[in-house]
């Protein structure tokens, strides 16, 4: 009985993979809106909140992922630092706080929807 049960749950399994391997074929479109805010100059202090915002003009009917997330890179990495997520892409602006992190002129936002997009390099300093 275990074995048909498992056996059930394989080709259920199969049919799914097959049913993604599809999507791919289907008209999805990518959505990355700039982000304009930090931009160049843009100074933070720990601890403060800023609207990080993106220019969210004329996004297409169908996107594949709507909901966005907003990590902190500096020296060209991504930092494992989630400043907002959860999210809609489609909002344009959201509220993060600034968090403790050392002082740099080096660091970025990432925008995270279909895919990632980088703001300008912008200043964290502590309080
Ligand atoms: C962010 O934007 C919202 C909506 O305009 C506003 O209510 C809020 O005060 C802003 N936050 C900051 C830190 O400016
Ligand atoms: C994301 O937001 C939706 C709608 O506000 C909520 O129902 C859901 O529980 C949230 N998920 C997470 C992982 O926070």
């Amino acid at each position: 009985m275990k074995f048909a049960i498992s056996s059930v749950l394989a080709l259920l399994t199969t049919a799914a993979l097959t049913g993604a391997a599809a999507l791919p074929f289907e008209a999805r479109d990518v959505y990355v809106p700039p982000v304009t805010y930090p931009h160049a100059g843009t100074v933070w202090t720990v601890g403060q909140r800023h609207n990080v915002t993106w220019d969210n003009t004329n996004p297409p009917k169908s996107i594949t992922n709507k909901i966005g997330r907003i990590m902190l890179r500096k020296d060209g990495f991504t930092t494992p630092v989630i400043l907002q997520e959860n999210f809609s892409i489609l909002l344009g602006r959201i509220e993060v706080k600034v968090p403790w992190v050392e002082d740099g002129d080096d660091y970025q936002v990432v925008l995270f929807g279909d895919s990632g997009n980088f703001s300008p390099l912008f200043t964290i300093k502590g309080a």
